[in-house]
């Protein structure tokens, strides 16, 4: 199996181009399944979930080139199949993207149920219910979803009693060719979602209320969509996943091919810490800091601060003076990372959702484990400041979501190596 080695490496310098946004590539492949025409996407982050839903829209019947590894041009008019088998789903949850589509195309559709997860229960029934309310008649047998709509899904008023992103995605694309129009209240309203919303009224579909929580989408009463090309935004998770790799080496480095805006939360919080940037519009530098502050997090929904930065965070509060307390606001088991960091020597307290992490403290290169795709990447920016070696095994939750990240670390000046054993 393979694992990254990781030597200390306490100063970093340099340029590093962030991906396409995996959180929107996956949507949007699955989006695909409601195109009548060939659909051109650029910008795909080359990661392993983007393969796995290539693979899970090939399976189900559509045609897909590859022009590099980046770009591919997707034909989902001659679907052949619509059940979504166990051996995919299991490997990604968010394959739970092709209910929507396959439902509101085809009027039957099974997909297994995705299981628990590092994170915490991570249910989808706020996915059953919006498809139940649109007409769907649901039954959950053998591990499968079994979704059927004889005459189609019909537009309906949809309120999310919780935030879901890819609950509200499976419902706009479903509303894209339902019959009537579809009111989502409490709808994410996360970038990638808004990219979501975009492309489909590129293609024609009627939507009011885009970034916002309240969307009014007209279907298109069945009729296939005609896609544009499609690039994918930039990935504001690996972006600040960088920022967190410069901010914990206090150096300074710059971000290309981004999007600011994306990232205020981030960037807020770590000027609080005592960084400054220098922003243009698709790149930023991040700026030494005389002193790196303590700090309090709380994972929310967008704007606020995202969850799927929390343990990066964590990982530079060892290096912040005094205690930092991080609230897990979104899964109740997302602090799987802390036991590794406390491995490395991190002084880390935790209390159900909250963690205090008291620091500095000198961290000492030790074997850790990743446990999740964020954790893995919080246990390398660890690394980083880690006296002498660092071995990280599963690196494989890594490959899931970072595009060549051995690659560009180490045109940062990372002492990195890809080991096998
Ligand atoms: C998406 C992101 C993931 C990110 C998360 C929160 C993708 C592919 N993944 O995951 O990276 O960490 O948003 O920003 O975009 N919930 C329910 N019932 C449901 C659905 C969700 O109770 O049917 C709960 C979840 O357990 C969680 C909360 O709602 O506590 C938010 O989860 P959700 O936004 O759905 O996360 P994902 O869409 O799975």
């Amino acid at each position: 199996m393979d694992y990254l080695q990781i030597t200390k490496s306490p100063s970093l310098k340099g340029n590093v181009t962030i991906s396409g946004a995996k959180n929107s590539a996956l949507p949007i492949l699955a989006a695909t399944l409601l195109s009548q025409n060939e659909v051109h996407i650029s910008n795909l982050p080359d990661v392993v979930d983007v393969k796995t839903l290539a693979k899970l829209l090939e399976h189900l019947g559509a045609n897909i080139a590859w022009e590099n590894p980046n770009t591919l041009i997707c034909e989902a008019k001659q679907i052949i199949h619509t059940k979504a088998i166990y051996d995919i789903v299991r490997k990604m949850r968010a394959s739970i993207l092709v209910l929507g589509p396959l439902l509101a195309r085809f009027g039957y559709c099974e997909v297994s149920l995705p299981g628990g997860c590092a994170i915490g229960a991570r249910p989808v029934d706020l996915h059953i219910k919006a498809m139940e309310k649109m007409g769907a008649n649901i039954q959950i047998k053998g591990g499968y979803i079994i979704a059927q709509a004889k005459n189609g899904l019909k537009g309906a008023d949809i309120l999310f009693d919780k935030i879901t992103v890819t609950g509200s995605e499976n419902v706009i694309m479903a509303a894209a060719l339902a019959h009537g129009k579809t009111r989502i209240i409490n709808a994410a309203k996360e970038p990638e979602v808004v990219q979501l919303c975009e492309i489909l009224q590129e293609s024609g579909v009627k939507i009011e209320g885009i970034g916002t929580n309240e969307l009014t989408i007209e279907g298109s009463g069945g009729e296939l969509l005609d896609f544009k090309p499609i690039r994918i935004i930039p990935d504001r998770i690996e972006a600040g996943t960088y920022l967190c790799a410069g901010a914990i080496t206090n150096s300074s480095i710059t971000l290309e091919n981004i999007q600011p805006t994306h990232l205020a939360a981030i960037t807020d919080k770590l000027e609080e810490i005592g960084f400054s940037f220098n922003k243009s519009t698709d790149s930023l530098t991040i700026l030494p800091s005389a002193k790196l502050k303590s700090f309090e997090v709380i994972t929310t929904e967008y704007p606020g601060f995202p969850t799927d930065m929390q343990a990066q965070f964590m990982a530079l509060a060892t290096q912040c003076e005094g205690a930092s307390v991080i609230e897990e606001r979104l899964f109740e088991n997302r602090f799987m990372h802390v036991s590794e960091l406390q491995r490395l020597g991190a002084d880390i307290y935790l209390k159900g959702n909250l963690a205090k992490v008291v620091g500095p403290t000198p961290l000492i290169g030790a074997d850790v484990m990743a446990t999740d795709l964020r954790a893995s990447s919080a246990l390398i920016i660890a690394a980083l400041v880690s006296e002498g070696v660092t071995n990280i095994h599963r690196i494989y939750h890594l490959d899931r979501g970072y595009e060549s990240i051995e690659h560009k670390l180490r045109g940062l000046g990372v002492n990195i190596t890809r080991l096998s054993r």
